[in-house]
């Protein structure tokens, strides 16, 4: 949602907070600042824009020498992106950096009487003036931060300086990501690992109610208290190319093409005498065997991965999936006690109404398990269990890889519980993990290796304003997903049916100039999604079809994109790739700025 990274040390920490505000832009870029102590005297710039525009304006006061200094990068909450409500906030001593949602800002600046010292519109002023009022008050800097965080509601990681302690930040964290990362001439706060990997790979995920100093000399973890604590350092496995751009032009492009490797190497590790196991991840035949019922809650394309577990899991296993949005899951009193399993699907693990969901659950008494990309997540952390999946950062804000890993994860994991349950033989998940880990990669190369042709398919959509997605079956969930996809980077209105669904209604919006994208990669509902494609195109519609390379669609549709030959079970998987190529191929053709899409931010670390 926003992005925080402080570095004190013996270098040139203006390059570093920017070096780490560029690669947080993902996570919010409606508005940057630094602040920096210069010759004991702290220093801001910032400004609506993104961080380009704030290093341009340090270039023209001709560089900020400092060894100390904060950066934000910010997706709005409060107050519209403006220079005014960019961070730092300056209220007194307190200069501070915040990402999180202060939920009774307006509260608490009734009780300071805070009116006439605010100058912006952010909850994060107000909670600038709290710290400042408890510093006044107590004129240390760990006490002041603990008191104010008492009064404070809602989400916040904190990176805040103090004027009168030159050469110190200080951090404070509640439900936003902030770790602490150590290297040899200095020390960092940063939002997430990727700020700072150019630098350091050695890192500590501060927990909830904690709190840190930083400075050239060391660093220092305190409890909600302030009683000096001490915490494990943990070694980041990405390096610092698996977060840069490498040859490509995009990120979302470059995080695409690593799909093959990123389905491997989550994979491979779990293949035990050729059949895939979740056993060293602490889930075993026995717990898969008793399971009666799973719950999966996650938001967006996560959700949509979930759904592609539903699927797999009722196929294989007989086992009932109910798919939840994690915004909605706890306001309805959910179902769920003891006997349930319950899993968060989360690319970053941080998401906040996963999380809530997260811990509704375990209050509630069920088992959870997380799928989680982050190390170290707070979601991943939390949950009694967790796989992680191995995509290496994703920072284009539309998320591709995590969704196909998580979808080849979710599909493995069905397929183990399918033989804890006996509904599949072990020769029949041997068969099964050999396609997962060896002919899904390779189909999924074999598809970015086709780019061109849906470049071309995209050359003949891309001008539309609306376009439809259908499916049945698995293909269905895959067109939520292509389309959810398409909209975000695109622009253009897009849904997604279940192919059988359009008739009830929505095929009055079918004309001419309304393409619909038809997903048919199941034999056994050819015949079915030839009726729907033929409803579609007898009104004028034009159906471009993402299908197995024996669907036999004939003239009906206006263009074809042929899966790889491969097993039916994958093929879904395979096809939303390529749909994900297709919104990538619209997008750049509309000259949108796919990596980061208006009004969007990756991490949603607030409700
Ligand atoms: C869309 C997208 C979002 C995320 C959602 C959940 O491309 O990336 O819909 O999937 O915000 O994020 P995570 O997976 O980090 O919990």
């Amino acid at each position: 949602m926003c992005g925080i990274i402080g570095y004190s040390g013996r270098s040139d920490a203006t390059g570093r907070v920017i070096d780490g505000l560029y690669s947080l832009e993902y996570r919010g870029y409606d508005s940057a600042g630094i602040a920096a102590f210069v010759g004991g005297e702290v220093k801001t710039v910032k400004s609506e824009g993104r961080v380009a525009r704030v290093c341009e304006m340090i270039k023209n006061f001709g560089g900020i020498k400092s060894n100390c200094a904060m950066g934000h990068t910010r997706w709005a909450t409060h107050g519209a992106p403006s220079d005014v409500n960019s961070h730092p906030h300056i209220c007194g001593k307190t200069v501070l950096v915040h990402n999180g949602i202060i939920e009774n800002y307006a509260e608490l600046a009734a009780e300071l009487d805070a009116k006439a010292d605010l100058l912006s519109q952010t909850d994060t002023e107000v909670a600038a003036l709290t710290i400042d009022r408890s510093y006044f008050e107590c004129g240390d800097p760990i006490k002041a931060i603990a008191e104010a965080s008492k009064k404070l509601a809602g989400s916040y990681a904190f990176g805040i300086m103090f004027a009168d302690l030159p050469g110190s930040i200080f951090g404070a964290k509640k439900d936003s990501p902030l770790i602490i990362g150590i290297s040899d001439d200095g020390n960092f706060i940063a939002s997430d690992i990727t700020a700072v990997l150019k630098y350091t790979k050695k890192y500590i995920a501060l927990s909830d109610g904690e709190m840190c100093r930083i400075s050239a000399d060391g660093y220092e973890i305190f409890d909600a208290l302030g009683a000096p604590i001490k915490k494990e350092i943990c070694t980041a496995t990405w390096n610092a190319e698996a977060a840069e751009r490498g040859g490509y032009d995009h990120f979302m492009y470059k995080e695409i093409a690593e799909e093959p490797t990123a389905i491997k190497k989550t994979l491979a590790p779990r293949v035990k005498g050729g059949a895939v196991a979740f056993a060293d991840d602490g889930i075993d035949d026995i717990m898969l065997s008793e399971m009666k019922k799973l719950t999966v809650v996650a938001c967006g394309t996560a959700r949509h991965a979930g759904l592609i577990a539903k699927y797999y899991f009722e196929r294989l296993c007989r086992v009932p999936v109910c798919v939840d949005i994690a915004s909605e899951f706890r306001y309805r009193d959910p179902i769920i006690d003891a006997d349930d399993t319950l899993m968060i699907i989360s690319q970053s693990g941080e998401t906040a109404d996963s999380l809530a969901a997260l811990r509704l659950a375990r209050e509630r008494g069920a088992k959870t398990v997380a799928l989680v990309n982050v190390i170290g997540s707070t979601i991943a952390r939390e949950a009694d269990t967790v796989i992680y999946t191995h995509a290496g950062p994703e920072i284009a804000v539309a998320s591709t890889k995590a969704y196909t890993v998580q979808a080849a994860t979710l599909l493995a994991f069905a397929l183990r519980t399918a033989y804890a349950k006996r509904t599949i033989s072990f020769e029949e998940l041997k068969r099964c993990t050999s396609v997962l880990t060896s002919e899904l990669p390779k189909a999924t190369e074999s598809v970015i290796g086709r780019s061109a042709e849906l470049y071309e398919a995209a050359r003949k959509y891309f001008s539309a304003d609306d376009i439809f997605y259908i499916g049945r079956g698995a293909d269905g969930y895959i067109a939520d997903e292509a389309s959810l996809k398409l909209k975000e980077i695109s622009y253009i209105h897009s849904e997604a049916y279940a192919a059988g669904e359009l008739k009830h209604g929505t095929l009055s919006l079918i004309t001419p100039k309304t393409p619909t994208v038809a997903l048919a990669t199941r034999r056994s509902l050819f015949e079915k999604m030839m009726s729907n494609i033929r409803e579609i195109a007898s009104r004028g519609g034009k159906v471009f079809a993402v299908c197995a390379d024996d669907f036999p669609c004939g003239d009906a549709v206006e263009a074809r994109f042929d899966l790889p030959a491969c097993d039916e079970m994958i093929m879904p998987i395979v096809a939303a790739t390529a749909c994900q190529i297709l919104a990538y191929h619209i997008a750049i053709l509309r000259g949108c700025d796919v990596d980061k899409p208006r009004n969007l931010a990756k991490s949603v670390t607030v409700e």
